[in-house]
């Protein structure tokens, strides 16, 4: 078994103008460059995926770095009680990729920072066979504060969140990569 770093995938879900999810996704990245990682950041942004179903290369090149990644942090906002549109095109572009893959959640958005987004997002990765972890990193309200340079935002606790999180996924992720070493996953 290989000891390579593990290999994490960071994917921005938000797409629309104006979002602020490229401010947690810089958040996250920068955190995570300090750990012992071999880091893929993902911005759905910069991809275009297709309204069907049929090959796209925006599409093979996504399926392909999940491919690659041991775990995945997926970086959400709330929309409407759930994740963003995009984002759910995204995975459903991906299938097998996905199985007995580890697979983190931040999230943002009002008073729940997101958290209902990732009880949707949980539902669609059980589907997938993929292992989410249990913590998540979850910024409530984030907009006044980060765009105030007095205020240190995200903050320690959110800091502390994520470094607990990440420790949990990479666990998953090592556990998970030596399991479908030895014994691939029945599909
Ligand atoms: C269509 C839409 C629906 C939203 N619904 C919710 C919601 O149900 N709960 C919540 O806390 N915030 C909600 N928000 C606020 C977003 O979480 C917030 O605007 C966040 O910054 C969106 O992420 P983005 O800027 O990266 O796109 C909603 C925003 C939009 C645009």
């Amino acid at each position: 078994m290989s000891s390579e770093d593990l290999r994490v995938a960071t994917i921005v879900g938000s797409v629309r103008n104006g979002r602020f999810g490229h401010h947690v996704g810089a958040w996250v990245d920068k955190q995570l460059s300090q750990a012992s990682v071999d880091l893929d950041m993902i911005d759905l942004a910069d991809l275009s995926f297709p309204d069907t179903m049929d090959a796209h290369p925006d599409a093979a090149s996504f399926a392909e770095r999940i491919g690659r990644a041991d775990a995945v942090i997926v970086i959400t906002p709330e929309y409407n009680h759930s994740f963003p549109g995009p984002l759910k095109t995204a995975i459903d572009t991906v299938r097998d990729e996905w199985r007995a893959k580890a697979v983190g959640f931040v999230s943002y958005g009002g008073m729940a920072g997101g958290l209902r987004a990732v009880e949707a997002l949980r539902l669609v990765f059980a589907e997938l066979h993929a292992v989410t972890v249990r913590d998540t990193v979850s910024l409530h309200n984030p907009w006044g504060p980060a765009a105030d340079p007095e205020v240190e935002y995200p903050d320690q606790a959110a800091g502390e969140a994520l470094r607990t999180m990440t420790r949990q996924l990479l666990w998953w992720a090592s556990a998970l990569r030596i399991a479908r070493h030895v014994d691939p996953y029945p599909s």
